[in-house]
């Protein structure tokens, strides 16, 4: 895990028909939550199909560091968890990469124990916002002992004796947020309330109660959800199988879509309904995406996705669905890019604040291959090129962001000339397996 070493740079090439079966590395979101909560609660966790990119790596390190006991034993991993409330004060700074998740989190974890903490990042990490997680920990009594204008990292919390529970209403649709305050909740007496206006990835209740946590959720007639959790209470250790990940799947997936006389089959893909807004808006978009073998997997809905290569036509995806299909617009961006007609995509605010800024990330690379788009503040409009007539030979800025290189590597298997990513090297941090698993169906990408 080094964090300046020299670009990387990789080509994607109009490739022949995909085939084949790809089975995806474990979801982010629910691989991060699976340390954490495992390394917290009492007893033994065992984790199978967790991802083992470089961003959960770090949170099990800094889980480490405060006193779990993890360990990789064959095909499973292995907690043994402090008990909650029972964290240590680490030695040294937790450095968390790239890793927005792993970091926010954590520092609603700690931010209620009465220790001082210093969080790292790296230079993507260090530009991100840490304001919106900060803000309630002060209200709970958490002291900023340090940080970079704009409450941005490096971060230094001291947490206070008792921690006071309050009622936080989320600002904006972000389940960081959302769970920062619920894992601080944890170590505070009383009930905490999480005010949710806008629904998100809900994994961090789901989970938590799973270990036991006392932990209800109401929606009320507004269609506001109120997360009530009640801290210090013991969390028990649990044997957690990580679903496939939605956000990975969407590469292969958009490439079988623009690749001509593709057929493929992605197994094993998490279907959390907070998760699946690509698929609808692909399928609103003429795609032929068949869901089968249906089933449920550790307490998630899962399926095989069917995927065969498409005639597409651009569609209106509405703001309200951002949260559904957050961290896949720049891959849908890809997938309109060969649409009939214009793609508007709308209520795209927070994709300023991702691991780069990617409204522009993504907006700059299109640009740079010839797709015709719009940039607004908060949108995003593509006219495509069916077929891709015309498109690709650029070379596109990555800015440490993963989900833009591995977009713009998939953009390439279907241009009329080859596309160039300036790093791969982020891509490691959330799919170590991208570029074999994308060569195994067939794409030509070096
Ligand atoms: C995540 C929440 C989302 C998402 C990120 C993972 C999570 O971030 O973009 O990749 O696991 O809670 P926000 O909370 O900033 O929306």
């Amino acid at each position: 895990m080094n964090d300046h070493p020299k670009p990387q740079p990789a080509t994607s090439r109009k490739s022949g028909p995909l085939f084949g079966k790809a089975r995806l590395p474990g979801d982010k979101s629910i691989s991060h939550r699976a340390f954490m909560f495992g390394g917290l609660a009492s007893g033994e966790t065992r984790i199978t199909g967790l991802l083992e990119g470089e961003d959960v790596l770090r949170t099990g390190e800094a889980m480490k560091a405060m006193g779990a006991r993890i360990e990789r034993n064959g095909a499973e991993w292995v907690i043994q968890g402090t008990g909650n409330g029972c964290l240590l004060e680490p030695a040294e700074p937790l450095d968390f990469g790239n890793a927005g998740t792993g970091v926010r989190l954590t520092m609603g974890l700690v931010g209620t124990y009465d220790m001082k903490t210093h969080f790292l990042g790296d230079p993507s990490l260090s530009k991100r916002p840490m304001g919106r997680v900060l803000d309630p920990l002060r209200e709970m009594g958490t002291q900023v002992l340090k940080a970079e204008p704009g409450d941005r990292l490096p971060i230094t919390l001291q947490g206070p004796q008792r921690a006071a529970p309050i009622s936080y209403r989320v600002p904006m649709p972000s389940a960081q947020v959302k769970s920062a305050v619920l894992l601080a909740a944890l170590n505070t007496p009383g009930v905490t309330t999480v005010i949710e206006p806008v629904m998100t990835r809900d994994h961090t209740e789901k989970m938590l109660a799973g270990f036991g946590a006392a932990l209800e959720v109401e929606t009320d007639t507004e269609g506001m959800r109120h997360i009530r959790i009640e801290g210090q209470g013991r969390l028990q250790g649990q044997v957690i199988a990580v679903p496939g990940d939605p956000s990975s799947a969407g590469f292969p997936l958009v490439a079988a879509l623009i690749v001509p006389g593709s057929d493929i089959t992605i197994e094993n893909v998490l279907m959390n309904p907070t998760r699946t807004g690509l698929i609808l808006t692909l399928q609103e978009m003429g795609a032929d995406i068949e869901l089968m073998n249906r089933r449920s997997a550790g307490g998630e809905d899962v399926a095989d996705l069917r995927v065969r290569s498409s005639e597409l036509k651009g569609v209106r995806v509405p703001p309200e669905r951002a949260p559904s299909m957050i961290d896949e617009y720049p891959v849908l961006a890809v997938a309109a890019s060969f649409a009939e007609g214009e793609t508007l995509m709308e209520g795209l605010e927070e994709l300023r604040v991702k691991e780069s800024d990617r409204l522009s990330a993504v907006a700059n690379g299109l640009k740079a291959n010839g797709v015709d788009c719009t940039e607004g503040e908060t949108t995003l409009s593509v006219r495509g090129a069916p077929e891709g007539r015309g498109l690709g030979g650029g070379t596109v800025e990555t800015h440490l962001d993963h989900r833009i290189a591995m977009s713009f590597l998939i953009l390439g298997l279907a241009t009329a000339k080859p596309v160039t990513v300036d790093d791969r090297a982020m891509i490691a941090t959330s799919f170590p397996e991208f570029m074999r698993l994308m060569t195994d169906l067939g794409a030509e990408i070096e």
